[in-house]
């Protein structure tokens, strides 16, 4: 088919069996390839449902802006969603973004906001959702996206990712294993499996350093993964396992899904490799997982794939093993 414009080529990603990364022959891993995303990201699915549902719904009209605290996947992807429909942007964003991202951000088109004081936790995150919040209120026609509470984040990939790995994946899916931030494409994709697989497990992998499930807040240098705060959407009961992997050990992951695969992804895909390693090296029966490979490689040239930044990590003899809690 020809599409009219790059939003409606978003979603319809290919899947791949990552038989190279795992050769044991009782296992069957399945990734969907997110990263093919036209923003380069799987979240460009919340962005374009967030905007054709509420163009659909009379929520959001042309001219409108949305607003929303984001520095990287998720601002580019509405940065396109939003001026494909004939709405504005504006991404609030902190010292901390990478010069890459705020150079993509504007080159798609957003108003980019930087907050500079630091919140009372000594980080941004808090600062910046301020400011969004201000700034919805100061602005005549702005809605704030909300991405941590926002129920359309989750649904986006309830109606679309799950309902496509459904339509390709045959037989059982014994583990849904997913990396986390705000939750919404694990909780959608999960839901939408779910009602097939009533049995499946899902496993979540998040970053050491997160406080998503409750373990103690540290240093964490991958963007897009783990969160400095619990995500309203997130229900817990949904969730069997969690893993929580290293930066070490997700760049680890990344290279050897690079080296086994050729697939050049970003440093959550490198976490989930290691994510599912942890899970599948417990297992003694026969498993089908299926997983997300959420961006791309490029945006993380200076960290994954930079053997100087790899090199200043704390040494990953020394780093805490993956920890794995059910
Ligand atoms: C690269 C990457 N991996 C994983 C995630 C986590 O996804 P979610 O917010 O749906 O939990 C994100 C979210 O921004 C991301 O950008």
């Amino acid at each position: 088919m020809i599409h009219n414009s790059m939003i409606s080529c978003v979603g319809s990603t290919p899947m791949v069996r990552l038989n190279r990364c795992f050769p044991d022959p009782n296992l069957d891993v399945v990734a969907k390839l997110e990263m093919l995303n036209p923003g380069g990201s799987m979240k460009d699915r919340p962005a374009r449902f967030i905007v054709e549902q509420g163009l659909h719904d009379g929520t959001l009209q042309p001219g409108m802006r949305l607003v929303e605290s984001t520095s990287g996947n998720l601002g580019i992807a509405l940065a396109m969603a939003t001026s494909l429909h004939g709405l504005s942007f504006t991404a609030v964003v902190d010292p901390k973004t990478s010069s890459a991202n705020l150079r993509l951000l504007e080159l798609f088109g957003a108003d980019v906001e930087m907050v500079t004081e630091p919140d009372e936790a000594g980080g941004y995150l808090h600062t910046r959702v301020r400011r969004a919040r201000e700034l919805v209120e100061a602005t005549p026609d702005a809605v704030l996206v909300n991405q941590y509470a926002n129920d359309l984040n989750w649904r986006a990939y309830f109606e679309t990712a799950g309902q496509e790995i459904l339509d390709v994946v045959d037989g059982p899916i014994d583990y849904l294993v997913a990396a986390v931030s705000t939750s919404g494409s694990i909780q959608g994709i999960a839901r939408r499996l779910r009602q097939e697989h009533p049995g499946m497990k899902v496993v979540a992998v998040d970053a050491v350093g997160s406080v998503i499930f409750g373990a103690k807040a540290g240093p964490r240098q991958l963007p897009g993964f783990g969160a400095s705060r619990v995500p309203e959407i997130l229900d817990v009961n949904e969730i069997d396992e969690v893993v929580h992997v290293g930066d070490a050990e997700s760049a680890a992951g990344c290279r050897r899904l690079l080296a086994t695969e050729k697939i050049f992804a970003g440093g959550s895909s490198g976490a989930v490799v290691a994510g599912i390693e942890h899970l599948t090296s417990r297992l003694d029966h026969a498993a089908r997982v299926v997983t997300v490979l959420p961006d791309r490689g490029e945006r993380y040239l200076d960290l994954v794939y930079d053997d100087a930044w790899v090199a200043g990590l704390r040494d990953p003899w020394q780093e805490p093993e993956a920890v794995v809690s059910s």
